[in-house]
This record gives C-alpha cells, sequence and structure tokens, in this order.
C-alpha cells in the first residue's frame, strides 16, 4: 500500500494523496494579473492528480515583485482574476493554495529568460527596492536596496494581511507565507542581509520578530479552519548551517505556537556564496528533523521527482507532504504516472473521474499505460 497515495487532512482541508505542487512563478502576469496562460497551466497541473497545488509567489505590493510579470493581489481586480483559476483547481478535485509573497532585496530583476538580474536603475520599468538593512545580495542582484523604516514594515504587514483576505475571498483553501528564499522574510531572520540594530536585528528573538508578527497579523483575517502555512528556509549552507538549523527550528516553534499549521522547509538562498549539496531528495532528512524537533507538520522539495523518492519521504516520515516541482512542468500527469510506477491498484483512480474510467478500462485492456 503506498503511503503517498493516502489522503491528508489538515484543519477542514482533506488533500486526495500526500502529492503537492509547490508554487513556481510563472513570469507571465501583467499589473499583477493572471490571465489565459495561467488558467491553462494550473487548470493542467490540477487534472493531473495531485492533492494540493499552490499558485506561485504572488506580490503583496507592486514593488514585492520579482520581476515586472508576476502575479499580484493587491489589488480586488487581481483577487478577481484568480477567482476562475482556484475554481478550476477545485473542479480537478486539487486543493486550491496561493503563496504570497515580497521579494524585498531580489524585487525588480528582469525574467529568468530575460537575464534574471536587476533590471538597470536607470531603466523606466525598474524600482527601488526594499529591506531590512540597505545591504545589496550581490552577484546579478547588485542594487542596494533602502532600508526599511518602521512605517514599511508595518505597511507591509498590513499588505500581507490584505492580500490573505483576498486570497481567501478569490476561493483559495490554503494559504502559504513566503518566508524563504532571499526574499524579504528571509531576509529579516538572516544576518546575510540583517543588520538592523533596532527590535527588527540582532537578536534570535528581533530577528524572527517581523515573521511572527505577520502571522499574527494573518492568522486573525485568515479561516481558523483553513490550513496556514509558511516556506522558510532553514539553512543557508554558508558553513554555519548547524547554528542556523537550530535557530529555525527554535523559530519554527513559534510558528507553531503562533498558529502556523505546515512548514515548508527550503533554503535560505540569503547569500550567492552558498554551497548547496544538490542530490535527489537531499532535504528530506533535514525536513525530517524540523518536524520531529519543532513537533509540526512539514512538507519539502528539491529532487522528489523519482516516484520511489516520493514515496519513501513519507513512508519513513520525513514529511506529511512531498512536493514535486519540475516532474509536473514536464508531466502534468506524474501523480498517474508515479501511481502506475508504485503499482497502486486501480492508479488510474488518482485521476478526476472522466479520466479515470476511461483509463482504467485501456490499461486493464490493452495494458498499455
Ligand atoms: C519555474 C520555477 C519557479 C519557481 N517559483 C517559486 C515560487 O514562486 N515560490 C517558491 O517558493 N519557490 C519557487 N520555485 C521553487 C519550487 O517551488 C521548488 O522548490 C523547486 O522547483 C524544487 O523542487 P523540484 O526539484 O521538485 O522542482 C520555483 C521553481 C521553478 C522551477
Amino acid at each position: 500500500m503506498s503511503a503517498l497515495f493516502q489522503p491528508y487532512s489538515l484543519k477542514d482541508v482533506t488533500l486526495r494523496n500526500r502529492i503537492a505542487i509547490p508554487p513556481m512563478c510563472q513570469y507571465m502576469a501583467e499589473d499583477g494579473l493572471v490571465n489565459d496562460w495561467h488558467q491553462v497551466h494550473y487548470s493542467s497541473l490540477a487534472r493531473g492528480g495531485a492533492g494540493l497545488v499552490v499558485v506561485e509567489a504572488t506580490a503583496v505590493a507592486p514593488e514585492g515583485r520579482i520581476t515586472p510579470c508576476c502575479a499580484g493581489l493587491w489589488n480586488d481586480a487581481q483577487a478577481e482574476a484568480f477567482a476562475p483559476l482556484a475554481r478550476a483547481i477545485r473542479a480537478a478535485g486539487a486543493v486550491p493554495g496561493i503563496q504570497i509573497a515580497h521579494a524585498g532585496r531580489k524585487a525588480s530583476a528582469n525574467r529568468p529568460w530575460e537575464g534574471d538580474d536587476h533590471i538597470p536603475e536607470q531603466d523606466p520599468r525598474a524600482w527601488t527596492t526594499l529591506s531590512p538593512s540597505a545591504l545589496a545580495f550581490g552577484e546579478h542582484l547588485p542594487r542596494v536596496p533602502r532600508a526599511m523604516t518602521l512605517e514599511d514594515i508595518q505597511r507591509v504587514q498590513q499588505d500581507f494581511v490584505s492580500a490573505a483576505r483576498r486570497a481567501h475571498e478569490a476561493g483559495f483553501e490554503w494559504i502559504e507565507l513566503h518566508f524563504a528564499h532571499g526574499y524579504l522574510g528571509q531576509s529579516f531572520f538572516s544576518e546575510h542581509a540583517n543588520q538592523r540594530t533596532d527590535a527588527y536585528g540582532g537578536s534570535l528573538e528581533n530577528r524572527s520578530r517581523f515573521l511572527l508578527e505577520t502571522l499574527a497579523a494573518v492568522r486573525e483575517v485568515w479561516p481558523e479552519h483553513l490550513p496556514l502555512t509558511a516556506r522558510f528556509g532553514v539553512l543557508e549552507y554558508d558553513g554555519r548551517d548547524e547554528q542556523t538549523l537550530t535557530e529555525s527550528i527554535e523559530l519554527a516553534r513559534r510558528f507553531r505556537a503562533g498558529g502556523l499549521d505546515l512548514l515548508s522547509v527550503s533554503i535560505g538562498f540569503s547569500t550567492p556564496a552558498a554551497q548547496i549539496p544538490w542530490g535527489p531528495a537531499f532535504m528530506g532528512p533535514i525536513a525530517e528533523r524540523v518536524r520531529r524537533e519543532a513537533a509540526i507538520p512539514v512538507t519539502s522539495a528539491w529532487g522528489f521527482g523519482a516516484p520511489g523518492l516520493a514515496e519513501q519521504a513519507v513512508a519513513s516520515g520525513q514529511m506529511e507532504l512531498v512536493s514535486v516541482g519540475r516532474a509536473h512542468l514536464a508531466n502534468p500527469h506524474w501523480s498517474y504516472k508515479a501511481a502506475l510506477e508504485l503499482g497502486v491498484e486501480r492508479a488510474a483512480w488518482t485521476l478526476p473521474a472522466p479520466y479515470a474510467h476511461w483509463l482504467a478500462r485501456y490499461h486493464q485492456i490493452e495494458g498499455a499505460l
């Protein structure tokens, strides 16, 4: 019996299996509005059989976009554009989730296929970036951000609150706060980006403050019966990993106490000097440690695209959900393929009924899938 294909319930939401599609930016929006491309993309991912589809990093404010083409939720028109997309994911049998984000000092960049670097400051498409301190990320992102004032901090936290409210109104049933990958939330936690001397910098408690306050503010407006989750980089691969991981686990405990329902365990990406030991499923043991020591449900990504590895991650208790990203871009029916490969009885029934009915028969008759 496959562990990966067991349902999973969190709050009042039940996923049909343990497969999550993590947020993946499309960089195809205009003025933060999602469009036909997003509809096609997310509908096809959802119909493929995953339990959860988390929509890409969606900016809570215009200056929080990674690129000018990122999705946004800072106005009601954007929320309206998201509504059919959330409905389509739901209609395909997956739970519609969304990641809300502020890119901090990594904002105002070109799309990956157009350079992935900062847009030059004199270019009219560029904007002023915000971060805890006036420190650039470096390398391809050399722009020095403006250090946030206390008013900036409060405004951005309110932007997260408004975006969460709009996400719920648009029909999303699962929300993920993007506190990872060197964007604004991660930057408050990381000393690579935060050298403040006020209440938001220095000690672990101070570096956690922005994150915990933002969580608390969103908790107020996000319905109690729906999962409130976050993505966070628990280590930087900068040579100080044990210390960072210990601090991150303490933060995860505080997240849990503050009402977080699940943590997506990821990488900090706060310094270009990181030496990341890329390899299949390499984050599995780290996710397991956070899950165990912080007593919080977790998911993790990065290289779980081989069905056997995804199965193992759940079966061995490393994580509640496995996040499989790029393998779903290559094949939106990844879940079905995984079910066949893992020998799940009646694998076709991982798909929506109209497909399942015919594919199950085809499989029986032809044995060809
Ligand atoms: C095209 C693309 C866009 C991504 N955008 C986001 C994003 O919006 N938010 C995020 O937290 N991670 C983002 N990621 C990281 C993925 O969520 C995931 O962690 C990564 O692809 C590793 O998982 P995989 O090995 O299964 O692909 C993105 C990755 C890709 C390939």
